[in-house]
Order: C-alpha cells, then structure tokens, then sequence
C-alpha cells in the first residue's frame, strides 16, 4: 500500500505522525495548505496545529485555496491559530471569529492569491501542507479532490508537507493539470484554448529536498451541503433556460452555449441541473468548483466536458462518483485556480457566469457576501473573477430570505462585490431582467417589474419614483437608501422600514 502511495523509494523514511509533522509550523508563520470547497484540504496537520495550540498558543496567518471541510476551520479557529485568514472560507464558527474580530479575514478573488505570493506583495508562505492520492517515482506529488493554489503553495514555501490520504481513490491519478504561469512582464499567454486543453503535468513538481515530512491520513472530505431543487430554485432555472433560447433563436448563441461557470451553493447547482431538461447539448464547464449538477448533467447525456478547480459533492453523490471516478477522466480536468479562473482565460474562451447573489439593488449592484452590509457570509470567491470578465454575468438569487423577512432586491446594497457594470442578467424566481445595454434607470425599472417579490415590489417602486424626482444618473433617496437594512438590523425584518403590522 504504502509502496503504491509513496513511490519514489528514498522518500518513505519521511514518513511521521502529524504532531511531528505540525512542529515544522511556527509561531507567526504563513502557511499555505490545500483545500478549496470542502475538497482536498490537509486534514491530520490542521487537527494536530489545533491540539498543540491548547498546550502551547500559537497563531498564524493561514491561506488556502478556498473553504476546508471538517470543521477544520472552526477548529482552528476555537484553539486561537488563525490571526490572519484568506482568501475565502464558508466556516459558521470561523464566520463568528471573523465577524467578531478576532480573525483579520482577507476576503480575495480566487485568482489573485499566488499572484501576490509569487510577487512576494504579501508576506511568503514559510510551509505549504498539500493532500495527496501519491508520490509519483520521480517525486511528483498527486493532488487528491481539489488542486485550488495547493501547486504554487509547494512550489513557493521553504518546507513542504505532504499528507497522504487513502480514503481518496487513487484512480484521481491523472485528473489533474498542473501549469503555472511564468514570471511578468514577461509571461507567455496561458495556452488554455478550450476547457479541454491540458498544458501541464499530472503532478506537482518540487524539489524532493523540500519535502520536510510525509503523513498518512484516511480521513474523508466532507460533503457538501447544497439542497435539492426546490419549486423557486426550479423556476429560476426555467427563467434562465427560456432566455437562452431566445439568445438561441436571435443566433447569439447556439444549442450548445458556451462554457459555463456556476458558482457554490445550492442555488447555482439547482440552476444547472435544471438543463437536463432542455435542448441544450454538448454543454462545456469552465468552472472552478464542480458540484453535483455537473455530474448529473454528464450522465444525462447533456455536459460533454467540465474543467474545475475541485469537486465537491453531497454525500449521496460522493458515494455514487467516487467509485468510479476513473469513468469520468477523459471528460474532467482539475487545474490551479489562478487558471481556472483567469481573468483572460474566462474572457476569450467566453463564459457564462451564473453566481448567487445575497441581494442586489434596483440598478443591479451586487452583494455576495456581507449580510446587511456588516457581517461576512463567506465571502467573494471565484464570482468576480468570473463575472468581471465573462462573456455573460448573471446573478440569480430566490427573492425572499429568511421567511420573507427579507426582500433579496433592495433600493441600495449596503456592500458591493460586483458593480451594475459587471451584471449582465439578474435573475429570481419572480422573473428575469436582461440588463445588458439599459442605462440605471432602464434597469431599475426592468429590476422591479420582473424581479421582485409582491410583498416588496409597489413600495420599491415607489422609492424609485421618489427617487426619480431628486435627478441623478442613478437616483436614490439617500436618506432612505438602508432604511431596509436598518430594519432588519434592529427588527429582523425589512418591512418594518414601511409598515408596522409585522
Ligand atoms: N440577507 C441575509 N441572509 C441571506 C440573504 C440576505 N439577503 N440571502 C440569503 N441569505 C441566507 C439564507 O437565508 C441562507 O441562510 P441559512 O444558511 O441560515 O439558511 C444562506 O444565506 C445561504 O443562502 P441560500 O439561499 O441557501 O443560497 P446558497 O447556498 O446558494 O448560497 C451565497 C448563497 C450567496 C451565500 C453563496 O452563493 C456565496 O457565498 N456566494 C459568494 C461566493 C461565490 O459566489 N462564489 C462563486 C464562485 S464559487
């Protein structure tokens, strides 16, 4: 087993426990550790980290590729490790420390993170902590679920840690495609030229010098926790698919899209997996977190190729896929996410972007990640990447959170991730406004009339109305502008901002 795992020979006397492994990690330190959407994290050094802070404090400045699953980051969290924490985590005990202030959070486009690291703009990663499915006979190490900035952390940390996981099937061998970016301003153009290119390796390539200490792990990645399609979740993945075809029908677009971008969460999954049920074909992913939706639509007979930054799935998925994950090699590919969510790779290849959006205004500013304005949720992700620079950014949201206590469309979000000029399309189960070429006040009213709850809808309209008299470019009563936020802040309830009988 060990042989299989571990096969360059010289390299299987590195082998320790994890507390040994972890006393590698200092006081202060940046580590860099693998993990991106509950897939591939380092599961046995972070634990270890957390056991010994109890004893003997220590913090450090921790950067992944996106959120850790098993509770990892909680745990940190709790023993007081994580000073500094980037570029994104979806941790409620973490999201506590951080909204708390006790955890400095860096909320960063994904595609960003190594860039600063490698221009050493940020403090450098002193040890990197990387999961594999093995060690290759020339020392490559194989990443396991997710590859995320797993590659750059090895590359560019002084000591590299490797924990070896045997839960994870060793048929991931050769889903992977390890290219990183050469030095600026110098840099050749990414030869990415559709989501099926592979321009790496299959493996990691370091320095076997570097590697500090090998662990064996068999713990699981945690499963997602997207929902199923629900009746609103259905009908935004209805209003998406009638668009399309009329996108289809003006010849903008043909039968088979162009490749498609869906972000984390239940609603971005529910909305693919609604294109099972419509004449779209030989569908393309160029993602960065490939969720149950992807899989279902390939065995539907819908997705032809999906490349990702990593997998994540329900449980019931997992026990499904993982199995027989070989099955689906020469239709998946794996990459760094500073290439899976390049800027100019996502704006030639020509994506479409569907993101989830907390709330968004009547201009069709956009709000990802503070509730009411103050508080992280989990944080901006690959979204900006993607709507920033694709063919098509949409947004899609249910109308309503919380039972109705909060309307998802608002005169004015209290915290912007993706400006009016990086939507395109903004989408809720009431309906679906193309915003594409309307000035503010166009999409303000398009906003209201198509997109908007009737419990919110007449008094939004009146607000713009109101608004419209003071003049403006992008009217707004600004004195009212958060009234909502502000009810629901103190009442828990935005209709208290325009009516007492809640
Ligand atoms: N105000 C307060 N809370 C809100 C809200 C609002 N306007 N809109 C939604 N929520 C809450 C929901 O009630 C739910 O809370 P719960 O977990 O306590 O039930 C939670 O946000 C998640 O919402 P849900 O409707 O289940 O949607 P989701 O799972 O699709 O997640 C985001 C939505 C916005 C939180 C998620 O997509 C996200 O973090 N996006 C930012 C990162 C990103 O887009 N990455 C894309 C590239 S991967």
């Amino acid at each position: 087993m060990l042989e299989d795992r571990i096969r360059r020979p010289d390299l299987r006397n590195r082998v320790v426990d994890a507390a040994t492994a972890a006393a590698h990690i200092k006081d202060g330190m940046t580590v860099g550790m693998s993990g991106f959407t509950r897939a591939g994290e380092a599961k046995a050094v972070p634990l270890a980290l957390a056991e010994r802070a109890l004893r003997d404090p220590l913090s450090i400045t921790l950067i992944t590729g996106a959120s850790l699953g098993n509770d990892l980051d909680q745990t940190l969290a709790k023993a007081h490790v994580l000073a500094r924490r980037m570029p994104f985590q979806s941790d409620p005990g973490l999201r506590k420390a951080i909204n708390a202030g006790e955890v400095m959070f860096i909320d960063q486009h994904l595609s960003e993170t190594v860039e600063l690291l490698r221009t050493r703009q940020i403090p450098p990663v002193d040890v990197a902590v990387v999961e594999a499915v093995a060690i290759t006979e020339s020392g490559g190490i194989v990443p396991t679920t997710s590859v995320g900035n797993s590659a750059s952390f090895a590359i560019l940390a002084e000591k590299v840690i490797i924990e070896i996981n045997t839960s994870q099937s060793a048929m991931l061998e050769g889903l992977h495609d390890i290219y990183i970016p050469s030095h600026r301003p110098s840099r050749m153009p990414i030869p990415v030229v559709s989501p099926e290119s592979r321009v790496g390796l299959p493996y990691i390539d370091i320095p076997a010098e570097k590697i500090a200490a090998i662990v064996l792990s068999d713990k699981q990645d945690s499963s997602s926790t997207v929902l199923p399609p629900d009746e609103e979740t259905r009908a935004i993945s209805e209003h998406l698919t009638e668009f399309f075809l009329g996108e289809i029908a003006r010849g903008r677009l043909t039968n088979q899209l162009l490749p498609l971008q869906a972000g984390i969460g239940t609603i971005a999954n529910a909305v693919l997996h609604g294109f099972i049920d419509t004449p779209f074909h030989d569908l393309k992913m160029y993602s960065e977190v490939l969720q149950d939706s992807t899989f279902d639509l390939m065995d539907a007979g819908k997705l032809v190729f999906a490349s990702g930054s990593s997998i994540t799935l329900s449980a019931e998925k997992s026990r499904d896929i993982f199995p027989r994950i070989g099955d689906y090699k020469s239709r998946l590919i794996l990459r760094p996410q500073e290439v899976s969510n390049h800027p100019e790779v996502v704006r030639r290849l020509g994506i479409i972007a569907i993101n989830t959006a907390l709330e968004f205004d009547i201009y069709g500013n956009i709000n990802s990640t503070h509730v009411n304005g103050t508080h992280m949720m989990n944080g901006i992700g690959g979204s900006g990447d993607f709507a920033r620079n694709g063919y098509m950014s949409i947004f899609v949201t249910k109308s309503l959170a919380k039972g109705g206590a909060i309307s998802s469309v608002v005169p004015m979000v209290a915290h912007v991730d993706h400006t009016e000029h990086d939507v395109d399309v903004v989408v809720t189960e009431c309906g679906l406004a193309d915003l594409r070429g309307l000035a503010p006040r166009e999409r303000a009213q398009k906003i209201i009339a198509n997109c908007v709850h009737p419990t919110y809808r007449d008094v939004l309209a009146d607000y713009h109305d109101r608004a419209l008299t003071r003049g403006g470019q992008t009217p707004h009563v600004l004195e009212e502008a958060f009234s909502w936020h502000v009810a629901a802040r103190d009442h828990g309830d935005m209709r208290r901002a325009f009516t007492t009988e809640i």
